[in-house]
């Protein structure tokens, strides 16, 4: 894994969307899938500005949404429908036939997960993931104990996942399921970028760093992935004692 520390969000957000763009530019019929969440906000708007700043030819390439709330209609403007479009998709002005979301108001979760495992077989596997990490740290909505060879599937979400996930929401709602890609998938891209940022989310990066490597505490699996790269800023590397 190679550890990259930047001075502040702002730097650290330039170099993800950086990455991003590069994958694109090097690839341009690459499979990207990629978190909600607070992390990577100013790292979408900005590969989203570069995109068109630079003329990036972004009409090949495919979208995949890493997780998503269950039960959360995507006009819910806490769901990850509603981020992805809103940080990326709209920027990118990206054809629907361009990415793919889990459905939260499906009936049928299983055959949902079927559906991801088969869009991301049927192309070939992610070339760039781009995760950030929970507080207990979890990776999409694979909880703490979540089975190294999971495809996609719903999860139970952990209290700490259902606690923090409120930020995320306006009103008052229920949020007991996730739907996640499993953690085969994440380990399985070819390359796994992790971002983070904040002094809260130092003693979670303590952990994924320097703690023991496995599931429970699977942003700690970054170590064994060949082509890990944790970008994240100075506060969040703070309790490091490596650095
Ligand atoms: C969201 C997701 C989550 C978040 C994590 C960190 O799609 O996959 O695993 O990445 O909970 O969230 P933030 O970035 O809000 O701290």
């Amino acid at each position: 894994m190679e550890l990259i520390i930047h001075d502040n969000y702002e730097e650290m957000s330039a170099a993800a969307a950086h990455l991003i763009i590069n994958s694109i530019k090097s690839k341009p019929n690459s499979i990207l899938c990629f978190a909600s969440g607070d992390t990577p906000k100013l790292a979408y708007q900005l590969a989203g500005e570069a995109a068109i700043k630079k003329n990036i030819d972004v009409s090949k390439s495919f979208f995949i949404g890493l997780d998503e709330w269950l039960g959360i209609p995507p006009g819910n403007n806490g769901s990850c429908h509603y981020f992805l479009h809103h940080y990326l998709f709209n920027s990118m002005n990206l054809a629907s036939s361009q990415f793919h979301l889990f459905d939260a108001m499906t009936t049928d979760e299983e055959s949902e997960c079927k559906k991801m495992n088969h869009i991301i077989d049927s192309k070939g596997g992610i070339d760039l993931m781009v995760v950030g990490v929970g507080m207990n740290g979890h990776i999409g909505f694979n909880e703490p104990g979540t089975g190294i060879q999971s495809n996609a599937h719903v999860a139970r979400l952990d209290e700490v996942t259902k606690i923090v996930g409120k930020k995320y929401f306006n009103n008052e709602v229920a949020i007991n399921k996730g739907i996640t890609v499993g953690l085969k998938q994440v380990m399985q891209a070819k390359t796994l970028l992790m971002i983070a940022n904040g002094k809260k989310k130092a003693p979670v990066m303590r952990q994924a760093v320097e703690g023991p490597v496995g599931i429970d505490f699977p942003a700690s699996l970054i170590r064994n992935h060949s082509n890990g790269i944790l970008i994240i800023d100075r506060e969040a590397a703070s309790e490091l004692k490596t650095k």
